[in-house]
């Protein structure tokens, strides 16, 4: 398995994400939710990569500072946005340069927390709230080890599935064929299990875990939380007033609707008593 901090870093994964321009529909109704209060925060953006959020985030609150512990990553938003927000080199699980109580929101987008192993997660959770003001916003998503389609991800079946709704000539298709067989294999081999559905309901119950699902060209393990767990984690760490937003960013604590989603939005926000 290689290092997710040297994947971030080379081109291809840094320029892809200084391509992307977008904000999804949970991103969208956070800025609602947190609305003109925005203009009087001081903002982190942690593991900002190539800057999709800074364009939308920037202009509205009152400080901006990117942060990424991929230079490449860091490099990619000086260019983008040259001499109008601040972009630091920092490593979530290490700010010991920023002081206490710094921020009024942090935000941890696309899934930037499932990089770390359990151990590191809570560090950067811990650090993160002890660099939020007291009552400061946290705002981050995580993958859903609940997600309804998760085992399919892994089933030869429904990637072949999708091959027959394609009107590929044969030739194609059968390079399609054999892709999906071959990306079959890979996941089952890095996740070291003949049944992913066995290894899924296993993970489950531990109600988190480590899936190789293809992210980061399958290079990398990615973590999963359940919902209810990832509430149990972030009240354990002293945060509070938890929210979390379905695929289509409506706020809800259903677990029907929020297992519809691959990765969850959470809002949340430091205690304001130690
Ligand atoms: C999936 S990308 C998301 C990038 C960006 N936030 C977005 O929404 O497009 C995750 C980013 O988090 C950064 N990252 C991962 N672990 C980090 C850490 N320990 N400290 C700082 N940045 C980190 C990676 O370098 C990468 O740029």
């Amino acid at each position: 398995m290689l290092d997710h901090k040297i994947i971030y870093n080379t081109k291809t994964i840094s320029k892809d994400y200084g391509r992307r321009d977008y904000l999804d529909k949970s991103e969208k109704a956070i800025i609602k939710l947190l609305g003109p209060k925005l203009s009087y925060m001081s903002m982190l953006d942690m593991g900002v990569g190539g800057g999709r959020t800074t364009k939308y985030f920037g202009p509205m609150v009152k400080e901006y500072i990117g942060a990424d512990y991929a230079l490449a990553m860091i490099e990619i938003c000086r260019a983008k946005y040259p001499g109008m927000y601040e972009f630091i080199e920092a490593d979530a699980r290490y700010m010991n340069r920023m002081e206490y109580d710094r921020f009024d929101f942090v935000l941890f987008s696309y899934n930037g927390l499932d990089s770390f192993n359990h151990q590191q997660r809570i560090i950067a959770l811990k650090e993160i709230k002890r660099i939020l003001k007291p009552g400061g916003y946290f705002a981050f998503s995580s993958h859903n080890l609940d997600w309804q389609e998760l085992p399919e991800l892994f089933k030869l079946n429904s990637e072949l599935a999708k091959l027959k709704l394609k009107k590929d000539t044969t030739i194609m298709f059968l390079r399609s064929y054999i892709r999906a067989g071959f990306k079959n294999l890979k996941l089952n081999l890095l996740n070291k299990s003949i049944s992913m559905e066995r290894l899924i309901k296993k993970l489950r119950q531990n109600k988190k875990g480590y899936l190789y699902d293809n992210s980061l060209n399958g290079k990398a393990s990615i973590y999963y939380i359940t919902p209810n767990e990832q509430y149990r984690q972030l009240e354990e760490i002293g945060f509070t007033d938890i929210k979390s937003f379905s695929k289509q960013g409506e706020q809800t604590r259903s677990l029907n609707k929020l297992n519809e989603a691959p990765w969850i939005y959470y809002l949340c926000r430091k205690k304001w008593l130690k």
